[in-house]
């Protein structure tokens, strides 16, 4: 198993930063579809309470919140989640929405078994390593109540710009500035352990567009170890593809 951190040459934080103080809705206004897939899904089972890892600007976390959920939103950009505190306050969701600054390579400031689902739009496929990730899913595990859902979506390997810009490890490329963590459905099985998984499905999202697969699972039981199954996947050495991103759009992911 690969345990070292990708690599990339522009700082990530500072980055997504300086998108989000240039944007007032990088994502869009409208939440995405998967938070409407995902908020049929969470109503069906009771749902009550739900953390969203890599909330960005609040797309979902508004849709979430105005469903009578109530949403613990976090992120690493401080300047999203100031921006969210005031949205929250300004339109009287305050009670249901609690925001909080948190980079998720460290463990999650929440007690045991203490949320009804997780969700996260487009974060696990940020600039973290396969292990980083499954460090993620495993604390996801932790704070989860029992039969608790995890809904997530990454970029897959099918998507048009896997393997261009710079590679920075694993199957982690930095396109434009942003880096991706690119998946296969074999990754995504390998990373489910402690929990079953429901469905993959694959959606595309925004003008680039991004090609998603947006997987749901069920907590289980603690497995006998959380050690990652020997990948099969042969792993890249260059450190630059000979690749061009097709027609990169400025200033999108
Ligand atoms: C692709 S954006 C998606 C934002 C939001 N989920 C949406 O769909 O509108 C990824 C988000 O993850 C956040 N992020 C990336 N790495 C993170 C980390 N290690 N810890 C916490 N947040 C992180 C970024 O700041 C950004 O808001």
């Amino acid at each position: 198993m690969t345990d070292r951190s990708a690599k990339s040459k522009t700082d990530q934080k500072s980055h997504w930063d300086e998108v989000f103080t240039n944007s007032e809705a990088f994502f869009g206004e409208e939440p995405s579809e998967l938070a409407r897939i995902s908020l049929d899904l969470f109503r069906q089972n009771g749902v009550r309470s739900l953390l969203e890892l890599g909330c960005g600007q609040g797309r979902d976390t508004f849709l979430f919140a105005q469903n009578d959920i109530e949403v613990t939103a976090l992120d690493y950009s401080e300047t999203v989640v100031s921006e969210i505190r005031e949205k929250a306050a300004k339109s009287g969701l305050s009670s249901r929405i609690c925001t909080r600054t948190h980079d998720l390579r460290i463990p999650l400031p929440f007690a045991n078994e203490s949320f009804d689902a997780c969700y996260s739009h487009m974060l696990l496929c940020m600039e973290l390593s396969t292990v980083e990730i499954a460090f993620i899913l495993r604390e996801t595990h932790r704070i989860l109540k029992p039969g608790g859902l995890a809904v997530y979506s990454v970029r897959s390997s099918f998507d048009k710009h896997y393997q261009t810009g710079t590679h920075c490890g694993e199957d982690i490329y930095e396109i434009g500035g942003f880096v991706v963590h690119f998946f296969t459905e074999e990754k995504i099985r390998r990373l489910s352990k402690g929990y079953e998984i429901l469905k993959i499905d694959r959606m595309e999202e925004g003008s680039l567009p991004r090609d998603l697969f947006c997987v749901t699972m069920e907590k289980g039981p603690v497995p006998e170890t959380w050690d990652l199954e020997p990948c099969e996947e042969i792993e890249m050495t260059d450190h630059k593809t000979d690749k061009e991103a097709p027609e990169p759009t400025p200033g999108k992911t």
